[in-house]
């Protein structure tokens, strides 16, 4: 009878229960959080009474001790001790004998489980922001040399009007500064030390919660203990979080792997971070942004697992939250590698400038700026000039030509109204810098976005 709570039981637990019950094998990963939360515990036990002076120093001893055994690989993890809390506990005890056992006063795992895991999100979210800075850092390094590189932007994948290839990597700076911004709100929010609660209702025990809250680095305590051990929004949060920044990765992922084939060719990944076919030997395949795309649907599903976990739950702790963990480690340890390999890939990618330049003049991209020319030169309503545009543009296509290369004679033809000086507001490059409006992709204001992107970067808590 070796569980800890076989007291009030007379048969020993099923082989079968062992395995089905039993979170060592996962929440192993928690030791470290495991082990700081104890000593601040029992320093705060000591602190106000309960345990003396040499009992900490022993239950400290030992329990660094267990760190080193865990480091080392020699500690022994084993399904009948249930969770990382037990183990670490029952080993404890082996180890430094009765102070051991006065360790779980005035706690319980449930205020135990919910401060190591609340800590690991708290770790793994800075962890996430450090390397989204990283990748927005890379993104803006290379969006600085590509203010003059124009491209077809596009709506509905067609061709529709030219931006500059930094405007459009501003576009993905501006998703990443929301996720930075949401990891950041979350961390803020869920600051909060749940030591302490102990099982639902607090202690009868003299304890200092602001004192354990102070020595494990958070910002202050939690308000209702029955909410604190339920509660897993913070897990909750970081997967959402992580949801929306990998959805943000899948869409710049999709558009690497389209620009990286042969239709578009506006860039070339590094040969470092492509793959090959193992039958076709010429193939270059843009596996890294393949499966960050793909790997963008375990985090949801994820997200939605542990949502559905807590739909209904009474309160307050339930073992269905034991289910909280696998899939927060899974997403945490997915952001990160996808945070990571999403810098290199860009970092060491190929632009091809031509490439884009060329693509931006097929497809009339600068049909809207003789639409314009006719509203601001000529007077021409906006809805007559679209009408008008649409004649030229028929006649490009019969000339097999872009609309910015037409000849002025033609649009002489189909409308008097329109003057020589018409040409230059056709042209790709004129037709990008005159979206010169706030937020547009006129060079000026391209800059401008780097330049706002480039301090916020820079002005990061991380
Ligand atoms: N292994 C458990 C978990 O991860 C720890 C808390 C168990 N508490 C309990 N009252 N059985 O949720």
């Amino acid at each position: 009878m070796d569980k800890m709570w076989s007291g009030r039981f007379s048969a020993k637990s099923a082989k079968l229960l062992d395995q089905f019950n039993a979170s060592v094998m996962f929440d192993r990963k928690l030791y470290n959080e495991d082990i700081e939360g104890s000593i601040a515990h029992a320093t705060m036990l000591q602190k106000q009474g309960i345990l003396t002076k040499d009992e900490l120093q022993s239950i400290k001893d030992g329990l660094s001790q267990i760190k080193k055994e865990i480091e080392e690989g020699s500690f022994e993890w084993k399904i009948e001790d249930e969770d990382l809390h037990m183990a670490i506990e029952k080993r404890l005890t082996s180890l430094i004998g009765d102070a051991g056992k006065k360790l779980h006063t005035a706690r319980s795992r449930n205020d135990q489980v919910a401060t190591d895991f609340r800590r690991y999100v708290l770790k793994s979210n800075k962890e996430i922001v450090k390397l989204l800075k990283d990748l927005m850092q890379t993104v803006l390094d290379v969006a600085k040399n590509h203010t003059e590189t124009i491209m077809p932007g596009m709506t509905h994948l067609q061709h529709a009007q030219p931006v500059n290839f930094a405007y459009h990597l501003c576009a993905y700076l501006s998703m990443f500064k929301r996720d930075v911004n949401r990891f950041e709100d979350s961390y803020k929010r869920n600051n909060i030390s749940p030591l302490g609660c102990a099982a639902l209702a607090g202690t009868p025990h003299n304890i200092d919660r602001e004192y354990t809250a102070e020595l494990l680095g958070f910002d202050s305590v939690s308000i209702n203990c029955l909410d604190t051990v339920s509660d897993r929004d913070f897990a909750l949060e970081i997967l959402f979080n992580i949801s929306t920044l990998m959805m943000h990765i899948s869409r710049l992922s999709e558009e690497l792997i389209l620009w990286s084939s042969y239709e578009f060719k506006f860039i070339e990944l590094s040969d470092e971070y492509s793959t090959g076919s193992s039958i076709m030997p010429q193939k270059k395949n843009p596996d890294v942004p393949e499966l960050l795309r793909g790997k963008t649907g375990r985090v949801y599903g994820a997200l939605v697992s542990l949502l559905t976990v807590m739909k209904g739950l009474p309160l307050a702790y339930n073992k269905d939250t034991q289910e909280d963990k696998e899939g927060v480690f899974d997403a945490v340890e997915t952001a990160l590698i996808s945070l990571k390999i999403l810098k290199e890939a860009i970092k060491t990618m190929k632009v091809n400038e031509q490439n884009m330049f060329s693509a931006s003049k097929v497809g009339h991209l600068s049909a809207t700026d003789l639409a314009d020319y006719l509203v601001e030169k000529c007077g021409i309503p906006f809805r007559e000039a679209h009408f008008i545009t649409g004649k030229a543009v028929a006649k490009a296509e019969e000339l097999g030509i872009d609309l910015s290369d037409i000849d002025y004679k033609y649009l002489k033809e189909i409308d008097e109204r329109i003057k020589e000086d018409v040409i230059a507001y056709l042209d790709i490059k004129n037709s990008m810098n005159a979206r010169d409006s706030q937020g547009g992709t006129s060079v000026k204001r391209t800059k401008e976005q780097l330049e706002y992107f480039e301090n916020y970067i820079k002005n990061m808590e991380v």
